[in-house]
């Protein structure tokens, strides 16, 4: 089967190009702005083309690479540039308020320590038992909308499949899945520009956390909360604070980015009738299909702080400056992905970015791999076919982690 191009040229698309021209994305980069939400591609090929790494004031002159080389020198470099603020806020770096969310906040040696003891539980042995109830959940909420000729795929269904997952993993209530997708939205997309609440979700999140532990502390269960509770860091136990930060760190990590992976194949479908049939037509090609759509549609960019002054392309960056890392900017680069505005489902050479690259490599792309895949090939087998009810009225997240939170579809009954 031939590639098919990426995305159609929408009305919304053409007056973010004109956003597009009237920001100066070199000097006042800005991955909150809706213009970048919506359309990130020509941001990036802009700039890469020009060969700059762009900057922002609004973020404390954070710098911003987005070529592939680049991107890797940069995450491979953990000495340079310290994982210690992966998320940019506008107002200072987590790091100064002491939030510390391990593995993915902190460098080696502490890190290598706190990953090593996190790996067995995300193994691919573990995570492929889950792979019955995310089949019988996907199927479970498309009950609930197939009959309507309608469902928002995003609110609906995509965000439903991995908070259920990993609030069964953390052995935390289903019932509180509306607080976990508040905290998510919260934490991730207004506290990085709102400190008041920031303040506000993370002191919420930590006494519903705390209270789990401490719940735990008297009754061990099997969970991961109760691993954590058991788990050794060389001679000592973890404690709370290391408890907490992780938690958050598996919750946020566990379902903004699973959705948004899944929001996004979803959208891409529903304007490719062909590439429907050929997977529903070739389930063997699933998990070329699969990396295909994490490399065009990788939802997270992460961030670093420069840890001693050092040059990128020209550019002396001083200890203590923000630096955001766009994976996603990296799998469209063309010197190492031929045409990559195209989803090509049998692009067999593509060792893409999604999941990053070097020490703090995802250590969920197991379970993310399986969410993703299943969701949508359950999605498809049962809704075979579907288009967008108004490529308008398609809104995607701001900030570090992308994709689709209002994505309204139609299909016949
Ligand atoms: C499509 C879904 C996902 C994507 C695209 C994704 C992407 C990423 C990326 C790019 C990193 C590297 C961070 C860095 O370099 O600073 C990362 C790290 C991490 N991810 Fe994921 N992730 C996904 C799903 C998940 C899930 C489902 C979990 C677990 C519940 C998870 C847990 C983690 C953890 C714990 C780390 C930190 C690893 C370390 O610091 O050593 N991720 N992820």
């Amino acid at each position: 089967m031939g590639p098919t191009k990426g995305d159609t040229v929408t009305d919304q698309q053409v007056e973010n190009q004109a956003g597009f021209e009237s920001t100066d994305w070199e000097t006042e980069f800005d991955h909150f702005s809706p213009v970048y939400a919506a359309d990130p591609y020509p941001i990036w090929r802009d700039l890469r083309e020009r060969r700059v790494i762009a900057r922002s004031s609004r973020f404390r002159g954070m710098w911003v690479p987005t070529s592939h080389r680049d991107i890797v020198a940069v995450a491979n470099d953990p000495a340079t540039f310290s994982s210690r603020s992966p998320i940019i806020a506008a107002y200072g770096a987590l790091a100064d308020f002491r939030l510390e969310v391990p593995p993915i906040s902190s460098d080696p040696p502490y890190h290598t320590e706190v990953r090593r003891l996190l790996l067995p539980f995300f193994g691919p042995k573990r995570i492929n038992a889950y792979q019955p109830q995310v089949e019988e959940l996907a199927h479970a909420l498309i009950d609930q909308f197939i009959g309507d000729g309608r469902c928002d795929a995003a609110t609906q269904f995509a965000r439903f499949i991995p908070v259920r997952i990993i609030a069964s993993m953390l052995g935390v209530p289903l019932e509180d899945e509306s607080l976990f997708l508040g905290w998510v939205h919260q934490l991730l997309e207004v506290a990085p520009t709102n400190f008041e609440q920031a303040a506000l979700g993370l002191m919420d999140f930590f006494s519903y956390f705390l209270t789990q532990v401490q719940a735990r502390r008297t009754e061990p269960r099997d969970d991961l909360i109760s691993f954590l509770l058991e788990a050794r860091l060389g001679d000592r136990p973890l404690n709370d604070q290391e408890i907490l930060g992780m938690c958050l760190l598996l919750l946020l990590a566990g379902i903004d980015t699973t959705w948004s992976a899944i929001g996004a194949t979803i959208w891409h479908l529903a304007q490719h009738p062909e590439q429907r049939q050929y997977l529903r037509e070739n389930p063997d090609c699933w998990p070329i299909a699969r990396e295909e759509f994490l490399r065009a549609y990788a939802p997270v960019t992460m961030a670093r702080e420069v840890n001693v002054d050092t040059e990128v392309l020209g550019c002396p960056m001083k200890a203590g400056e923000p630096l955001l890392l766009p994976f996603p900017a990296a799998n469209r680069d063309p010197e190492v992905f031929p045409d990559p505005d195209t989803v090509d489902l049998n692009r067999s050479e593509n060792r893409h970015l999604a999941f990053g690259v070097g020490i703090h490599r995802c250590l969920g792309s197991n379970l993310a791999r399986m969410e993703l895949e299943t969701a949508v090939r359950v999605f498809l087998d049962r809704i075979p076919e579907f288009e967008l009810e108004d490529p308008d009225a398609v809104r995607w997240s701001v900030g570090q982690v992308r994709g689709p939170r209002v994505l309204t579809l139609v299909f016949p009954t």
